[in-house]
């Protein structure tokens, strides 16, 4: 399988995604930014320009090495979010979030299982993680409607972290 032939834009019944690229800098970083996007993502940590452009550099190798990284997510024609895996060197790692102007419409549900689908199903990935804390009750709720299962509980300094995964037959 040659991933860099592949087609990795994803269509859903409401969204459009595609790989990100060095010229969605600005979007990211800006959506990064939001406090209440930054909150449970980063902690609430003010990242810099430079670390978000670390996080697209990284993606870019990642769709080169494994044929997955961080995908835009596109509502009519505009963009909402993201969503797609961390290249973590073990299991990939689901990651995503959605502008809060955009929240409990079921777009991070319908974008997670996009790239969630294309990874088990095209990239015949064996596994894929998810971490998040447990307060953050929509993205717990939305790891639960796509199937996966909590497989742990630690603490992370001091703040409860749950642990979840899903393999191609367990998927739902
Ligand atoms: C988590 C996040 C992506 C959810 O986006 P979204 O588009 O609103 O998610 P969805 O609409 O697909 O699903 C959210 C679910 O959580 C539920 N939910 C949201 N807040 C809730 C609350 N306080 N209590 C109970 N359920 C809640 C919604 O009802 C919905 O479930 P339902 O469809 O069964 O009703 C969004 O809040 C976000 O971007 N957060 C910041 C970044 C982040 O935390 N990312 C996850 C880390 S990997």
């Amino acid at each position: 399988m040659n991933l860099q032939l592949m087609d990795a834009n994803l269509t859903t019944g409401r969204l459009q995604l595609r790989p990100c690229s060095r010229l969605d800098i600005e979007f990211l970083h800006t959506l990064w930014m939001n406090d209440r996007i930054r909150y449970y993502l980063f902690d609430d940590r003010i990242i810099s320009h430079e670390e978000s452009r670390t996080f697209i550099e990284a993606s870019l190798n990642s769709f080169e090495r494994h044929g997955y990284g961080l995908w835009l997510v596109h509502h009519q024609n505009q963009c909402i979010g993201f969503a797609g895996f961390l290249d973590t060197e073990a299991i990939p790692s689901l990651i995503y979030g959605i502008h809060p102007d955009f929240w409990g419409q079921g777009y991070a549900t319908e974008a997670a299982r996009a790239v969630l689908e294309y990874g088990l199903r095209i990239l015949k990935l064996q596994e894929v993680n998810a971490d998040v804390d447990e307060p953050n009750i929509a993205s717990v709720q939305v790891l639960r409607k796509l199937g996966m299962k909590q497989v742990n509980r630690t603490l992370v300094n001091g703040r409860p972290l749950l642990y979840f995964s899903i393999e191609p037959d367990s998927e739902e």
